[in-house]
């Protein structure tokens, strides 16, 4: 039996046997990066020092991240895809490569000091070749030195064996580590490539040497890395001799409070079964979502949009599991007292994340009340239809008027003895969502964690911002969230009242000031006491790391943050406030380009 908690200490204990830092994970909302709505892999916030920069905590680092991905959210469900999920990840900043990358991967996992793992029950892939780079022959040399068998070793695709956080960013070839999860021994010649269903992915090792620019072009990058990320709850089910990641005790006490709540007993029933682990898995990502230091609450945009979601397809499993009304905080309680110490925010924020998930809960229970009752409405009329059937249009207004969901538009039809027109009902949705996604795409526009020299500059802006607001305003002016594109920056700060128009030109004048003095940027790295005792700006409640950098704009501002910044301030352009409005209660959000 191997615990979370005791695979997260085993794992960073291993690396930092290997000269490896400990770092902390971050948010699972992106500091300043406008491409994605949430922290997807470990790499995620160490893109600026995969793209160059400099670690202030060199160049081996471990950590374990919390993650939400929402793109397989519809497999969610079966026993392996969770669209919350925590990644254990090592990292070489220009330092070790391949070699290195596989032989600590294969001692983890099979040396008896570690989790002895039995090795003839796992395989790898390498990536096969193409246009971009040449098949990985090294890494398989490499696994075959450590002691893989060749017939355990696939050769795979760029769909495979290719990874890339984003439509652009750092990405390479990769290394993908899996574990048979079929009955005994694995066959000779079975591995990933034969008999794909019987081999679990547990990680993934990353040779990070190339940065997509754009759709046509992909450059070298400065240093060869490595990241790597090892998928926690998947390795703690196979160390427990388990086939699903919802055996283990990362879920079973979820479940038992969604049995205790619904009175419905899990591996009774298949299909009620996937219920559950859907609900297991969304009230869980909800809890981290809400309860992170940078929380974000249900709403129609972005990941309060995406958390909405996750909420009420829990709920309306709930309901198909006899739940009638609010069920949402007792599993959510498990989750807090479960993964409270490994990430204490859930605890600091137990108060707002069972606020935020009764409120939606009670919004969304009295949606469904509504649909229901505009059903009820239309029913009379529908009876009258000779073929009983319910157009699609009708159900569609039902959908996108009340929120209300197709597949309850159908069980109350089914209950009237009707059926509803699905191929229309589904043209009317797709065109939907055809416009909704050309909104989402805008969202990848820049790429990953865009770099680009505006968004720098926008970087550097928002420096003087925060400084000059203090000034004008005071000291109690405090970032709650920053978000930079290309295009503009925005910045939330702590202030009780509107900002008049006389206060809003004084700090325009002060920021523009302080571009024409042509102030240098510089940086200096040092230990995080030493930054606060000299009196930089940090972010109160941030996690930060031991040894930070510090940014230095002339005799103006100091600040803690990882950049990039401009040299100059000379290069930022003419800066102006386009709006101040309310963020939030006591929160002001400043919108503000540069010319
Ligand atoms: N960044 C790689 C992944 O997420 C390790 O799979």
């Amino acid at each position: 039996m191997i615990t979370p908690d005791a695979l997260r200490s085993t794992y960073l204990e291993f690396f930092r046997t290997k000269d490896h830092a400990v770092i902390s994970g971050k948010s699972l909302i992106p500091e300043n990066d406008p491409t994605v709505l949430f922290t997807t892999a470990g790499m995620h916030p160490l893109v600026p020092y995969l793209l160059g920069e400099p670690h202030p905590a060199g160049k081996r680092l471990v950590d374990y991240q919390k993650c939400v991905r929402t793109g397989d959210i519809d497999e969610v469900g079966d026993p392996a895809h969770l669209t919350c999920f925590e990644m254990l990840g090592n990292w070489s900043l220009g330092d070790y490569f391949k070699k290195d990358s596989i032989a600590y991967s294969w001692e983890f996992l099979t040396s008896a000091d570690w989790l002895a793992l039995d090795p003839r029950k796992l395989s790898v892939t390498v990536f096969m070749g193409d246009d971009n780079a040449p098949r990985d022959e090294e890494s398989a040399t490499h696994w075959k030195a450590v002691g893989v068998p060749d017939d355990r070793i696939a050769y795979l695709p760029a769909s495979d064996n290719w990874w890339a956080a984003g439509p652009t960013g750092p990405c390479g070839p990769d290394t993908e580590i899996f574990y048979w999860v079929g009955e005994g021994l694995p066959p000779a010649g079975s591995n990933k490539g034969t008999d794909p269903d019987n081999w679990m992915e547990i990680w993934n090792n990353v040779f990070m040497e190339y940065n997509r620019v754009d759709e046509k072009t992909l450059v070298k990058l400065p240093a060869q890395n490595v990241d790597t990320g090892m998928g926690l709850e998947r390795t703690v089910t196979v160390l427990n001799g388990k086939t699903s990641v919802y055996q283990t005790e990362i879920f079973q006490p979820v479940i038992a409070s969604i049995e205790s709540v619904s009175g419905y007993a899990y591996g009774s029933d298949p299909v009620k079964d996937s219920s559950v682990r859907i609900i297991a898995d969304h009230i869980r990502a909800s809890t981290f979502i809400i309860g992170d230091p940078k929380g974000v609450s249900p709403s129609n945009v972005g990941a309060g949009y995406v958390l909405r979601r996750l909420i009420r397809r829990a709920v309306r499993h709930g309901r198909k599991l006899g739940i009638e009304g609010s069920f949402l905080s007792a599993p959510a309680g498990v989750v807090v007292e479960r993964f409270g110490a490994a990430y204490p925010e859930l605890v600091e924020n137990r108060e707002r994340i069972m606020g935020d998930l009764e409120r939606e809960e009670a919004k969304f229970l009295e949606t469904l009340q509504k649909g229901e009752h505009e059903f009820e409405k239309m029913l009379p009329n529908l009876l009258r239809n000779p073929q009983k059937v319910m157009s699609g249009r009708l159900a569609f207004k039902l959908y996108d008027t009340y929120g209300f969901p197709i597949e309850l538009t159908e069980e109350l039809a089914a209950e009237n003895g009707m059926t509803i027109n699905r191929a229309e009902f589904d043209e009317a949705f797709k065109k939907h969502q055809e416009l909704s996604r050309a909104g989402a795409e805008q969202t990848f526009k820049g790429g990953l964690a865009d770099q680009s020299e505006q968004t720098t500059k926008y970087h550097t802006t928002t420096h003087l911002l925060h400084k000059a607001l203090r000034m004008v305003l005071g000291d109690h002016v405090a970032q709650k969230g920053s978000n930079i594109t290309a295009e503009r920056l925005r910045f939330d700060f702590s202030h009780p009242a509107p900002m008049t128009a006389d206060e809003i030109a004084r700090v325009q004048a002060i920021v523009n000031e302080q571009i024409g003095r042509n102030l240098p940027v510089t940086m200096e790295v040092m230990p995080l006491e030493d930054a606060r005792n000299s009196g930089a700006m940090a972010l109160f409640g941030e996690k930060y790391e031991s040894v930070v950098k510090v940014y230095t704009i002339g005799d103006f501002s100091k600040e803690v943050c990882g950049g990039p910044h401009v040299e100059r301030t000379g290069v930022l352009g003419r800066f102006v406030i386009q709006k101040e409005q309310s963020s939030s209660a006591g929160v002001r959000r400043i919108r503000a380009v540069l010319e």
